[in-house]
């Protein structure tokens, strides 16, 4: 079960007015009437994944009550590593002095933090550990090519963490699912600079190393594939959409929000909605939405709340947990 979440960004909040600023023919109207976005966060001086990752995991470890060294196992969900070789997880070992831990990422893209949900749980489990830190965050800012409107106005740097420990009293996540079809891979992806066809002068001039997307193919799978994640833990669980006091979906954009809400006959009440100001920051989207909920007091005990997320793969999972 969860026992603590914590959650950062950087300083600087940018408002779609500034993409004018840096050369981009886009509109604060557009933005926010195809998106719902309205503002995102940029990392700056020094903020990196990791620092951002810190940052959260330290808030969730006071709140949960947890020492550095009491951490068995940190799952790092990132797709915007501070560096490729070693892991952002052993990184984030190192700066919070979880001196105890394995460390590993997870790389599912937008998915990862439910995916580590779910991997942390089974460790847990199966009594392999029995503190594990789950972690998604971003510094999409450093791969996303921001000559391309298609993309740069849609995403934010930013991290969310969660103390996991073993279920006590009939709370904790009470149905997963997780799904991944590689056969759309190349809707959303990196096309060029990993291993297959390093880095090379005329890669980095066309920006091939850069985050590159189908928007509208996108689009159509997202819904699809958050709609089938939602299905599934709920009938895993014996539940219905009534039952779920609070939807967490991925923040990508809030078009898809409303379709997996209404898909789900959730009023939009009982959706979490954030997007408006972090944009999308993919595997930070879930977390940090989780530690604002829990914050802000919409999360209380003896709450069901549905985590689910799509991401490049594609990926797609959820898991609903009794708080
Ligand atoms: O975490 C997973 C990540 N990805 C997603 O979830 C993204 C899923 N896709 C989407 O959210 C939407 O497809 C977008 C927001 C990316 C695009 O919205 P859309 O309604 O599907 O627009 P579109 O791609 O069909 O483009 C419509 C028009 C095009 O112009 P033409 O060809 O109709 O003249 C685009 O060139 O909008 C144009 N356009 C823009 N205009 C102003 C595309 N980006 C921009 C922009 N500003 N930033």
């Amino acid at each position: 079960m969860i026992t603590g979440t914590g959650r950062a960004v950087p300083a600087y909040a940018m408002p779609n007015a500034d993409f004018a600023a840096i050369g981009i023919d886009t509109s604060d109207e557009w933005i926010r009437e195809r998106t719902g976005i309205r503002q995102r966060y940029i990392a700056r001086d020094g903020e990196t994944c990791v620092s951002l990752a810190a940052d959260a995991s330290r808030q969730a470890m006071a709140r949960a009550g947890v020492a550095p060294e009491d951490i068995d196992l940190i799952v790092f969900g990132t797709c915007s590593p501070d560096k490729l070789l070693p892991a952002s997880g052993v990184e984030l070992q190192a700066q919070i002095g979880a001196v105890n831990a394995s460390a590993f990422d997870l790389n599912a893209a937008c998915t990862s933090f439910v995916y580590g949900v779910s991997v942390a749980e089974g460790f847990i489990a199966a009594e392999s550990a029995r503190t594990v830190l789950v972690i998604g965050a971003e510094k999409l800012s450093g791969i996303i090519n921001w000559k391309d409107r298609n993309t740069c106005v849609l995403f934010g740097d930013g991290a969310g963490a969660a103390i996991m420990q073993r279920a006590q009293g009939g709370k904790g996540v009470v149905s997963r699912f997780m799904r991944s079809d590689g056969h759309l891979a190349s809707l959303l992806y990196r096309p060029k600079g990993g291993s297959a066809e390093p880095v090379t002068p005329e890669i980095l001039a066309e920006g091939s190393h850069l985050v590159a997307m189908a928007g509208r193919e996108t689009f159509k799978h997202a819904v699809r594939s958050m709609n089938e994640a939602l299905d599934r833990a709920l009938a895993d669980a014996g539940l219905t959409g009534d039952d779920i006091d609070l939807l967490i979906p991925h923040q990508a954009n809030l078009r898809i929000i409303e379709a997996t809400a209404k898909h789900g006959h959730m009023p939009m009440d009982k959706v979490f909605v954030n997007v408006d100001r972090y944009g999308n920051t993919s595997a930070g989207s879930v977390p940090i939405a989780l530690d604002e909920a829990m914050q802000s007091g919409r999360i209380q005990p003896g709450m069901k709340v549905m985590l689910v997320a799509f991401g490049a793969g594609f990926t797609w999972a959820s898991a609903i947990h009794q708080f």
